[in-house]
């Protein structure tokens, strides 16, 4: 089934871990004619089973899930040869170790122990697989790796739509050749991580517009493109430039379906925070959220060891979440934040697609 080529209204709902995303958003946006995504992104695979029932329960619209690819199932760092390297074990580890130390200040005022360096537990990711494939869910897109082409064509003999997100034309090339059937194109402008599909890469400054330019040059595959679209024009500018549907996030994260937090919501209005940054301070990886003094103070600083920052972060902004600091929240943002409106998620739909062609 090819659901994103046939959607009456080409706008996407961005899948948001953390929160943000939920079944009542994706079903709202299903139910205007969009497709929501569930963000399978730092759930269990029970509570994602449970997101997947609700969406189910609540309308009959496709939607879609979105998984995080761990490195271990990330076929794009085998690929690469010409590539900056990453770090290497051991200069992980100390990296890790070393923003450890600089964040024990803020935990020891909040009261929160910070996990040592390699306390990991193990990803879900086979579990992940199975459950979409079980719950017969309509599309699934993956960010931060690029999955083997025996899981895609899985996938795709079960009846699933697959999507991988790239950021440049080099990783467009390689998931298509993977055999992926969609495309989500990512650019710079985008809130939250960038899906580059190899964390020790400078995420690509190619704007969106040229970026979807110039995949469609490369492949008729269905081209989502996502990224800073905070206005009906923006949306038109990437269609003109091939892209078959927008994908947007920030625009959804104040609209009363959506698990945005209280905090999160309150700073997205706040006019005292007046830039966004792209940061690693956070997660290891980069991403682009609303600039905080935990951002300018650590940011720097930040290793590029994703998801080892994340799980050191992760009880610090718990803490701080509870104790409503938003400094120390990652606020994820892209550039057109201030666009976002307190609207129901059908409204955002609408407006967007005011200048889309309808199908
Ligand atoms: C709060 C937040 C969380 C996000 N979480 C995810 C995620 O779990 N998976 C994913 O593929 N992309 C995630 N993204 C990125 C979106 O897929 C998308 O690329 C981005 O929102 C587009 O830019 P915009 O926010 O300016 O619309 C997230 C973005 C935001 C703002």
């Amino acid at each position: 089934m090819m659901v994103i080529a046939e959607l009456a209204v080409p706008v996407v709902a961005a899948p948001m871990a953390g929160g943000p995303s939920t079944a009542e958003l994706v079903a709202a946006v299903g139910e205007a004619g969009g497709l929501g995504f569930l963000a399978g992104g730092y759930l269990t695979t029970d509570a994602l089973s449970r997101q997947i029932a609700d969406v189910w329960d609540a309308s009959s619209r496709p939607f879609g899930v979105n998984l995080f690819v761990p490195d271990h199932a990330n076929t794009y760092l085998g690929s690469v040869t010409e590539r900056p390297r990453g770090l290497s074990g051991q200069e992980r580890v100390q990296a890790v170790a070393a923003y450890r130390a600089a964040l024990l200040g803020e935990a020891e005022r909040l009261g929160v122990e910070l996990p040592r360096p390699g306390a990991l537990g193990p990803d879900d990711w086979e579990r992940q697989l199975d459950l979409v494939v079980r719950e017969r869910v309509p599309v699934v897109s993956f960010t931060f790796g690029l999955p083997g082409a025996a899981v895609l064509s899985e996938l795709s003999r079960s009846g699933i739509e697959t999507v991988v997100t790239v950021t440049d034309h080099d990783e467009a090339q390689a998931a298509i050749e993977a055999g992926v059937d969609a495309l989500c194109l990512q650019g710079p402008d985008a809130g939250g991580h960038r899906g580059t599909l190899d964390e020790a890469k400078r995420p690509s400054t190619t704007s969106l517009t040229e970026l979807v330019a110039s995949v469609r040059s490369l492949t008729q595959l269905s081209l989502i493109a996502a990224g800073g679209i905070a206005t009906p024009e923006a949306a038109a500018e990437v269609v003109a430039a091939g892209a078959d549907a927008v994908q947007l996030g920030t625009a959804f994260l104040l609209t009363p379906e959506a698990g945005t937090s209280l905090a999160h919501r309150r700073a997205l209005a706040d006019p005292s925070l007046r830039t966004t940054t792209v940061t690693r301070a956070f997660s290891g990886r980069w991403a682009r959220a609303l600039t905080t003094a935990f951002v300018r103070q650590h940011g720097p600083s930040a290793p590029a060891a994703y998801p080892d920052v994340h799980h050191l972060t992760v009880a610090l902004r718990r803490a701080a979440a509870a104790t409503d600091e938003p400094e120390l929240l990652a606020l994820w943002a892209g550039t057109g934040w201030r666009g976002a409106e307190a609207v129901p998620a059908a409204t955002v739909v609408a407006q967007v697609a005011r200048s889309l062609p309808r199908r």
